[in-house]
């Protein structure tokens, strides 16, 4: 008989997002007539660019002639095409990543979940609370030790490192899924110092950099000086370009990122990741990856903007309404995600079920991403304007009660 892998028994029953999913199915069972808003998942509802789309189609057509078909491509690591179209986009905010550096995947969350595989299951692993639920869980599944660093509120949901506590990878998440909160260039320079001095690699997520508006919140950790010799970043079109259906990622590994084996040699962080993914991983579909390189043509980026800017003003009008309310919170502010303080010292489900049974609005408990998550609720900006407007009417209307 096998066995299983036990480090999965120790896991919550269920992913966060299907635990929700299944009591706001439950509530809409009990009451079909309920009108519900849904705020809770971090997805997208704009349609796709019309020029990523024709791209697509383009792509599409291309694979029904013999003369264009593609089976698979060579590296797996995506086409030229699209890796060159990466590395342009980040030359435009003023970051110098080469396309060979750049590895194209279907979304940041897998890659975040499957690097735990070139990594040894001794390392000890260093996660801010609260987190993407994704990097805990992956790092549980392999039995690794995880250990934990505060963002709350008095540092502003930013957690900083302690020169005392040693550790071997460290996730970092800017803008922070779920805080909405942003590292400065100069927090990114010491986390950057904290990861050299104790030979630790950054796994940094920057799913949500479209969103940054201010000066001094760097796009990449890659921005920042020391960054490529200690980082792996992740990004992805899910928010960038309304992906979240097409699955269309990238990952840079720079080539000077190595460590040291047991036996002395030196190891290729980029070489070992490609070794996983030739073995793993058949890339992604050749028109999707059409479709992505078409986000990052002039007109490609200007009608996506367009989508961002709508999202970016639901938030304005998620924070206008907690600022009215006198409720605190964070993000809004380059980051589709608003995380505020539960009201009246409610605890997270309790106000999770008071705002859907109550206003038929839905949300995310903060407790779901960790500890200093209770008593805090993030509230997603990526929904329609007008029922956006309509859920923070019911907020007022029910907190007035
Ligand atoms: C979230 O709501 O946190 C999102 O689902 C993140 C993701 O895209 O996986």
């Amino acid at each position: 008989m096998p066995s299983v892998n036990e480090n999965f028994l120790k896991l919550e029953k269920n992913y966060l997002f299907i635990n929700i999913a299944k009591k706001v199915n439950a509530f809409t069972s009990a009451h079909p007539e309920a009108d519900v808003i849904r705020m809770g998942i971090g997805d997208v509802t704009l349609p796709i660019a019309k020029c990523v789309v024709y791209a697509m189609k383009k792509g599409a057509d291309e694979m029904g002639v013999k003369e264009t078909f593609k089976g698979y491509e060579d590296s797996g690591a995506g086409y030229d095409f699209l890796k060159e179209a990466v590395s342009g986009y980040y030359k435009s905010f003023g970051v110098d990543v080469p396309a060979d550096d750049i590895r194209i995947n279907d979304g940041a969350k897998s890659d975040c979940g499957n690097i735990v595989d070139i990594f040894g299951d001794d390392n000890v692993v260093l996660i801010t609370d609260p987190a993407y639920p994704v990097y805990v869980d992956t790092n549980l599944m392999s039995g690794r030790k995880v250990i934990y660093c505060d963002s709350n509120e008095e540092n502003g949901f930013a957690a900083m490192p302690d020169e005392n506590v040693k550790c071997d990878l460290i996730y970092l998440c800017s803008p922070n899924n779920p805080t909405g909160s942003v590292y400065t260039k100069e927090q990114l320079k010491v986390w950057i110092e904290y990861a050299k001095k104790n030979n630790a690699i950054i796994i940094y997520d920057s799913a949500y950099e479209a969103f940054i508006t201010d000066e001094n919140v760097p796009r990449s950790i890659f921005a920042v000086e020391g960054a490529k010799e200690c980082a792996i970043e992740m990004c992805s079109l899910s928010k960038t370009a309304g992906f979240t259906g097409m699955r269309c990622g990238y990952t840079v590994i720079p080539k000077e990122l190595t460590v040291t084996a047991s036996d002395g040699t030196e190891v290729s962080i980029s070489q070992l990741w490609g070794r996983r993914e030739g073995s793993k991983f058949n890339g992604v579909s050749y028109p999707v990856q059409c479709a992505a390189a078409a986000v990052f043509t002039p007109e490609g980026l200007k009608q996506t903007r367009e989508n961002i800017e709508y999202y970016q003003n639901n938030a304005r009008t998620i924070a206008n309404t907690l600022d009215e309310l006198g409720i605190k919170y964070t993000g809004g502010k380059n980051s589709p995600y608003i995380w505020l303080k539960c009201p009246n010292g409610m605890g997270s489900w309790e106000f999770f079920d008071l705002l859907l049974e109550k206003a038929g609005v839905v949300g995310t408990p903060g407790a779901g991403f960790g500890k200093n998550g209770e008593g805090w609720f993030r509230l997603t900006a990526f929904g329609d304007k007008d029922r956006t407007a309509e859920a923070m009417e019911r907020l007022k209307k029910l907190l007035s009660e």
